[in-house]
């Protein structure tokens, strides 16, 4: 929202008052003086006014490299939760951008800013996921053409978006999606006959699990990561990096 509304609608001060204050140099903006009205503020903007803060709330933007056995969920009664391997004092403020089954491992994310999270998991964003998988028996060759066409998905009466997948060995491939459907890549090889017996996120867009974080832990991202979803071209660095 534009800072001069903020302003008024805080303190109820009026708009000539709120001129006044911005003219007078009186509102600070995450540290530095802000004399334009019509400046765009947001949740996590610091706005402070005549040395008092009226706004000030952190954005939480995290890494985790999930084990198997954890549940993509904030809460809940009979499996232990993601939840349970973030110690930060925002905790009980975080959600996840996309969710990862509980038998599976690798990248998930967690925040507290809705705007960025939706960048992540809306379809229309098509923000890359790239998936290692073994299966049960041999991937054939045909398959890669499969999933490039998409594969029916009659419970939800679509067809899933081109998938790229590329065959490593006899029964292990690496799957890059576009979309987040509900266990969409077990139910992919389920639908050519075959059977998911390992997942592992390794990469959303251009954000790649690598060595570094060993399982079971977590890492703030960089102010860079996270602008990362903003650009049009956000898929980018995966692509460039593998
Ligand atoms: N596809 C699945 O089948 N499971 C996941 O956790 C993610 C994608």
């Amino acid at each position: 929202m534009r800072l001069d509304r903020f302003l008024t609608r805080h303190r109820n001060d009026s708009c000539k008052e709120v001129a006044r204050q911005l003219a007078d140099g009186r509102v600070m903006i995450d540290g530095a003086v802000e004399s334009c009205g019509i400046r765009r503020i947001n949740r996590f903007t610091k706005v402070e006014l005549d040395g008092e803060i009226l706004q000030e709330k952190q954005a939480v933007y995290l890494m985790l490299h999930k084990p198997a056995g954890y549940l993509s969920a904030t809460m809940d009664s009979q499996h232990p939760t993601v939840m349970e391997l973030i110690d930060h004092p925002l905790r009980d403020e975080l959600h996840l951008a996309g969710r990862l089954d509980r038998a599976s491992t690798g990248l998930v994310l967690l925040t507290n800013d809705g705007r960025w999270s939706k960048l992540i998991t809306e379809p229309q964003e098509e923000i890359s996921k790239v998936y290692q998988v073994t299966t049960r028996d041999r991937i054939l060759p045909e398959t890669v053409m499969r999933f490039a066409e998409g594969i029916y998905f009659a419970y939800e009466d679509l067809t899933t978006r081109p998938a790229l997948l590329e065959i490593v060995a006899e029964r292990e491939a690496s799957i890059t999606l576009h979309e987040g459907r509900y266990h969409q890549v077990k139910r992919m090889f389920h639908a050519v006959g075959n059977q998911v017996l390992s997942l592992h996120r390794e990469s959303i867009g251009p954000l790649l699990l690598n060595d570094t974080l060993p399982l079971g832990k977590f890492r703030s991202l960089s102010a860079e990561e996270i602008s990362f979803f903003y650009h049009e071209d956000s898929n980018r660095t995966v692509r460039a990096s593998k």
